[in-house]
């Protein structure tokens, strides 16, 4: 029997192959200090594949779950998959198995432990044989575990209100089923992420738990069941059940990744793991700051001619903005959402001087310039439409069903080349630095007029990777421009798009309440710079909810802050402050885009939400009020992640006209002291905020 064993400090995968050829994962936890102990328990067979309906059960418990489903060449279902061989470097591990009637056809499973304790998986399934292949179901990952409870925690919504953290105990014989068959905006519905808490509901720095997610922007399934046995199993993938994938003879496929943080100290721990290992290995420049930027959407939407863009940007760079995002509106003839996607010229009467005049305005002002631009789309009224309708997604001789007055290209055409109009704009005019790439729409009439007709159902798979192969082409091609991910809002917020994006816009409505639910939702999976956070005029556009220029500088203050706002619109006092707030933002950037991040608080749990950032020897806690407190006294707000042994000081910073709230501010305390009885703040109204930083005192 081999033994194969990837170890960190945090965590230990064991697998084994068995005399028959089976790979069996063994072992996914803490490490052990005799590793082989791994072995002592009856193991599960991993992955389960689609013939073990009876004979060959989970740790003796038959379950029916299997996680691939293919029709072979032959015409039959089943997949008895033995190991061909395996290689170990370190802590990487590659398989590949195959059933013996079928040798050609080969499932190759690249396992991948990371300094961090991330596990990845990537699963490349190739077609070696003279016949046809479909692909019914193939999951990224499927695993078992066992504990006395299972606690699973979602994060669901919908346009405007995205990424809903709910976290319910899955009793035994059910199953929680979540996904989307959006298409190409699968994160609208939820994002492909989850955490499963074992033995009791997830705690912060307590409590075992699988943080995972699907590296993936495409329809998907994440799959919860616990069987009358006491077994969790666990399925993550491509959801293939509305549109079964043909793998021609030669062809192969690349599964989307799964990524797992296995963590004994809470989801606290693993979102930190997690967002190290984004920073280093996945987020381009994840390890950078980012630019302030001001946004022209809320401010001005379609109105863009070149005075109110110049008036704009010479007031956002007396503002200290250091980035004009000129959205919507610029190109074709688009005075509103009914014209022009695919037409990606400047629109003449708005713009005469086109784009390079703007780059440079913005250059004499003294700051960065960027668009919006959204590639994978076309308007029916457009030229590029009307010269090319095949181009779109459609079912032939149906009229396509529009939605924002818009249709979906089709990207499994290679005719079709997204990054090719995104960089025919950047080369005219190179003094675009930054764009925000958008995919207002799902897709609706499924047919591809490229594809044949056996292979219709590849469109949905073959849509993302070329989606995915034309971003690493468009980065290559601009090393320095920086590209938000925007899907209406929050459409798209999956660590597949990560790989290719700096940030990502989490939703149009930007109320300062609803974003601390949506923001403390994202930052279990993403880093504070991957966030952006904009700070809008009152009352809010989408809610007519009125808050405080400070809480919604302190909300947007939680990632990436920027500004979406008419400038010119601004009163005196109300320039003054924010100069002020951004200048401290400035100051700021460092520890929270960089930092490590303490959740302290939910907003989901009570009328407050807190979060900790730490960065070198300085804290920054950002504590807010999004109901009306339960009392008019003190609250404390309990403290992580300080170096029990320093001295911090305590200066809460910028607090508005009814004064400071933090009751130690002005004082020096130990970290031990403070993590042991927290921070009292006083709190009297909802949407208040109060921004302390501790700073560890030399010596
Ligand atoms: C989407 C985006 C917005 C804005 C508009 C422009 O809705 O989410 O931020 O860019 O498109 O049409």
């Amino acid at each position: 029997m081999d033994r194969y064993h990837l170890r960190t400090d945090d965590v230990q995968v064991s697998l084994r192959c068995t005399d028959e050829g089976k790979l069996v994962l063994s072992y996914f936890g803490a490490p052990l200090a005799v590793a082989d102990d791994a072995f002592a328990a009856p193991a599960c067979e991993w992955p389960p594949a689609a013939t073990d309906f009876d004979s060959r059960a989970l740790w003796g418990n038959y379950s029916g779950e299997f996680a691939y489903h293919l029709r072979l060449p032959d015409g039959t279902l089943g997949w008895d998959l033995r190991t061909v061989d395996v290689r170990q470097e370190g802590n990487a591990l590659t398989a590949r198995l195959a059933d013996p009637r079928h040798p050609d056809i080969v499932l190759t499973l690249r396992l991948r432990l990371r300094e961090d304790g991330v596990l990845t998986q990537d699963t490349a399934l190739s077609n070696g044989s003279q016949g046809r292949v479909e692909i019914l179901r193939a999951l990224s990952a499927a695993l078992p575990a066992r504990a006395k409870s299972y606690h699973i925690t979602t994060f669901r919504g919908g346009w405007a209100g995205e990424n809903y953290l709910r976290e319910q105990e899955l009793l035994p014989g059910n199953t929680l089923s979540v996904g989307s068959t959006t298409g190409i905006k699968c994160a609208q519905e939820g994002t492909p992420g989850f955490i499963v808490s074992l033995g009791a509901p997830a705690q912060e720095e307590r409590v075992c738990c699988i943080l995972g997610a699907l590296a993936w922007s495409g329809n998907y399934t994440l799959t919860f069941k616990h069987s009358t046995y006491g077994q969790l199993y666990l399925g993550m993938g491509h959801d293939f059940s509305h549109a079964p994938h043909m793998l021609e003879a030669g062809a192969e496929i690349a599964l989307p990744t799964a990524v797992l943080v296995f963590s004994t100290r809470g989801k606290g721990d693993a979102s930190r793991r997690l967002h190290r290992h984004l920073r280093r290995h996945v987020i381009p420049r994840g390890n950078e700051t980012r630019r302030i930027l001001l946004n022209s959407w809320e401010g001005v939407h379609f109105d863009v001619d070149e005075a109110t863009l110049h008036a704009m940007m010479q007031k956002s760079a007396q503002l200290g903005v250091e980035l004009f995002v000129l959205d919507d509106g610029w190109f074709g003839k688009r005075k509103d959402d009914t014209t022009s996607l695919g037409d990606w010229t400047p629109d003449a009467e708005k713009l005469p001087h086109g784009l390079p005049a703007l780059a440079e305005h913005a250059r004499q002002c003294g700051i960065d310039f960027g668009i919006w631009m959204e590639p994978e789309m076309v308007s029916p009224r457009s030229s590029l439409y009307e010269q090319n309708p095949a181009l779109a997604i459609r079912l032939p001789g149906v009229q396509p069903r529009e939605e924002r007055h818009q249709l979906v290209l089709d990207l499994s055409n290679p005719a079709v080349q997204p990054d090719h109009m995104v960089s025919a704009v950047l080369q005219s005019a190179p003094g675009i630095s930054y764009v925000k790439w958008d995919c207002n729409r799902k897709m609706s009439d499924t047919g591809s007029t490229y594809l044949p007709s056996a292979m219709q159902g590849n469109l949905f798979f073959d849509y993302i990777r070329n989606y995915y192969n034309g971003m690493r082409r468009l980065r290559e091609r601009h090393p320095d421009v920086t590209f938000q991910c925007c899907s209406a809002g929050g459409g798209r917020l999956d660590l597949g798009a990560a790989a290719f994006h700096e940030e990502f816009w989490l939703s149009d409505n930007t109320d300062a309440h609803d974003r601390l639910f949506m923001q403390w939702s994202a930052i279990h999976f993403l880093p504070a710079n991957a966030i952006g956070c904009h700070v809008t005029a009152s009352p809010n556009l989408y809610t007519g909810r009125e808050t405080s220029l400070k809480f919604r500088f302190d909300v947007a203050l939680m990632g990436r802050l920027g500004l979406e706002l008419d400038p010119r619109s601004l009163s005196e006092d109300d320039v003054a402050e924010i100069r002020e707030r951004i200048a401290l933002a400035k100051e700021l950037r460092p520890i929270v885009q960089l930092g490590e991040l303490y959740r302290l608080v939910s907003p989901y749990a009570g009328p407050e939400c807190a979060v900790l950032y730490r960065h070198e020897n300085e804290a920054l806690l950002l504590c807010y009020t999004t109901e009306h407190p339960y009392t008019d006294q003190h609250t404390r707000i309990p403290l992580a992640g300080l170096n029990p042994a320093a001295r911090y000081s305590i200066e809460e910073l910028m607090p508005d006209s009814t004064g400071t709230r933090c009751l130690l501010h002005g004082q020096t305390i130990g970290g031990d002291h403070l993590m042991h009885t927290g921070i009292p703040i006083h709190w009297n109204r909802p949407h208040q905020s109060c921004v302390i930083r501790l700073r560890e005192i030399a010596g």
